[in-house]
């Protein structure tokens, strides 16, 4: 078992060392690397707002946009995305704050938080030094340069970095039609699940992005989304089992296209291991 936090004197050199590249990103989070960290900023309130209302209004928009435009713009977030999200913010500034708490916005918002913050502590308490989650140092603030806006960042905090997140890792292996591993990937998925059942955790937020891959292991890397309490665990697989499409619901519709038959065995095999009676089994007390 590894130590639960490992405190350095100073950051790694590599981070120190250069301009970081912006590696991915969240709705909450803004995410940096260099060869082995990654560290995260968090984004403001008013970026977040801004994004939900992007996303909002690219939803709204879907219907009217030719040939799943929208939902490609959504995917792929581009020049145009981009600039979308920047008219967002002004429009966000100049509302007042009030306004969009009390808005569906401001409700899309809360939860975010509220999930982000409890799913911090719930991986703290329960899965820090396992190996469910990536390995995280702490060492005294240091400012880094990063790329992008504002340019730098200060962090007393890394996390091991993955080589793929998982939805890139299935996305790769579809697109060369490597199905076999991809289910191998899937089945490694689920036992990484039930680790975190068997402790009294579960993700209500199981995109395939929150997922990374390290050598032959699945680690979990988004915590926001990590509940431990049951009636909610048993309210979300409800919905759960009524959406018809896991694979589309984890990040794969557009991949799995092309291989409906495997696209089914997917979907067959994640029912029948996320389910109510599948989870409360594993689940302590
Ligand atoms: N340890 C890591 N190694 C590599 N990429 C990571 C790591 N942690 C996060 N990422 C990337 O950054 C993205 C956003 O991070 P995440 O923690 O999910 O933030 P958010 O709460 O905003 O969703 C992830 O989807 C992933 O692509
Ligand atoms: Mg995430």
């Amino acid at each position: 078992m590894r130590s639960l936090l490992r405190v350095m004197a100073q950051a790694p050199e590599e981070l120190t060392a250069g301009r970081l590249r912006r590696l991915g990103e969240g709705i909450g989070k803004v995410v940096y690397a260099s060869r082995h960290w990654v560290v995260k900023r968090e984004r403001t309130t008013n970026e977040i707002l801004a994004l939900i209302v992007t996303w909002k209004f690219l939803r709204r928009m879907e219907k009217h946009l030719p040939g799943g435009w929208g939902r490609r713009l959504r995917e792929h977030p581009g020049g145009q995305l981009r600039l979308l999200r920047l008219a967002a913010r002004a429009v966000v500034t100049v509302v007042p704050r009030g306004l969009w708490y009390s808005s569906h916005v401001g409700e899309v918002w809360r939860v975010y938080a509220h999930r982000d913050w409890r799913g911090e502590h719930l991986a703290v308490k329960h899965l820090a030094g396992t190996t469910v989650v990536p390995e995280t140092i702490t060492f005294p603030p240091a400012r880094l340069r990063v790329g992008g806006w504002p340019g730098w960042l200060t962090v007393s905090e890394a996390t091991e970095r993955v080589e793929d997140t998982l939805h890139a890792k299935l996305t790769g292996l579809a697109r060369d039609g490597r199905y076999e591993e991809l289910e191998a990937w899937l089945e490694r998925l689920l036992a990484l699940r039930r680790k975190g059942w068997q402790r009294g955790v579960y993700s209500v937020d199981a995109h395939l992005k929150n997922f990374g891959v390290i050598g032959e292991r699945v680690v979990l890397l988004d915590a926001g989304g990590l509940t431990d309490h049951w009636e909610e665990v048993e309210r979300h697989l409800e919905q759960v089992d009524r959406s018809a499409e896991p694979h589309a619901e984890l990040g794969l519709g557009e991949v799995l296209e092309g291989a409906p038959e495997v696209a089914a065995r997917f979907d067959a095999r994640w029912k029948e291991a996320v389910n109510a009676e599948a989870v409360k089994e594993l689940w302590p007390g």
